[in-house]
């Protein structure tokens, strides 16, 4: 199947299962009503759905066949939507547009953009301990998720991102800021649909390979659209890191290098996927267009 009909057909999966989610909320009292409208605003926003189709074209690769990784895969968007919601804020990069709207606190104010954020986080475990799957594997899901959005996750990651603004920096701390506030969250995402797939250690181990290299080609290229892409086509404004001082690949090393070091670490996720055949061509594709991606 092409790509493109593979990502549509599993946005579409995800965004039905994120609004039949929205609307089971209820508005009691009806001031929470502002809260919900501020949620899905954002989740609702039309996101790539980048981290549900990895947990489930991983699973896939690794032999899963059900539904079950649903749940599980959806709540991935709640918690990077609210990292969005957040990272938008103020007091972090100060931004004014995503996904091609004004954001969250544009519109909600800051007060109702941090609830919606906390609300998005708290929920995501809530939906998946309602998830289907077997008990064990859902604290696996769970350790794996707290890792790595917590303190020495993206967490982490975005506290040095925006301590370190405007510094020189050391070229370990840019790998740790890059691999913690984005790759971690994307790695997370391929080992859960492995750990969903109750994967041996040999299929985890590849596939954590493949997650972790492409999480930080994710970031690079995010940084390199930062410089080179249009607002219509990121739908957030560019030159957003030049004007705050962030450290980026291409504000470290130049944008050639960055490019190459993106091309190798796509290069290096292919190469983990080597023995896994057919049922690894989504996961091997997603990776080649990361490379091509204008938004
Ligand atoms: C943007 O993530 C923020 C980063 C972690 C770099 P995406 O590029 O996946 O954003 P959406 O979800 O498609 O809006
Ligand atoms: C965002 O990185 C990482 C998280 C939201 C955790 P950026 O600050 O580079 O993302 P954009 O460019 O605003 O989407
Ligand atoms: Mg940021
Ligand atoms: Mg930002
Ligand atoms: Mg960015």
């Amino acid at each position: 199947m092409e790509l493109k009909v593979y990502l549509k057909q599993k946005q579409r999966i995800v965004d039905g299962f994120l609004k039949e989610y929205l609307s089971a909320l209820k508005s009691n009292p009806p001031q929470a009503s502002r809260l919900y409208k501020a949620m899905g605003y954002s989740l609702l926003a039309g996101g790539k759905r980048l981290r549900p189709i990895l947990a489930i074209a991983s699973y896939e690769a690794a032999g899963g066949r059900s539904k079950s990784i649903l749940p599980v895969a959806a709540s991935l968007e709640l918690i990077h939507t609210y990292s969005l919601i957040h990272d938008d804020l103020p007091a972090m990069d100060d931004d004014n547009f995503r996904r091609n709207k004004p954001t969250s606190h544009r519109v909600f104010g800051e007060g109702m953009a941090i609830l919606a954020g906390d609300a998005l986080l708290t929920e995501a475990f809530g939906i998946i301990s309602n998830s289907p799957a077997k008990s064990d594997i859902l604290i696996k899901i769970i350790v794996e998720l707290t890792q790595a959005c917590g303190a020495d996750g993206m967490v982490g990651g975005q506290a040095a991102d925006i301590l370190l603004e405007g510094k020189r920096i050391k070229e370990k701390d840019l790998l740790y800021i890059h691999t913690h506030k984005t790759g971690a969250l994307i790695k997370a995402s391929v080992r859960i649909g492995a750990l969903m797939a109750a994967a041996p250690p040999s299929v985890l181990n590849s596939l954590t390979k493949y997650g972790t290299n492409i999480g930080l080609a994710f970031q690079i290229i995010d940084d390199i659209l930062d410089i080179i892409g249009t607002q219509e086509e990121l739908g957030k404004s560019p030159g957003a890191d030049t004007a705050r001082g962030k450290n980026t690949y291409p504000s470290v090393y130049g944008m050639e290098e960055s490019i190459r070091k993106a091309e190798q670490l796509v290069e290096e996720s292919l190469e983990a996927l080597k023995g896994f055949g057919a049922k690894a061509e989504p996961l091997r594709e997603i990776a080649t267009y990361l490379l091509k991606r204008r938004n």
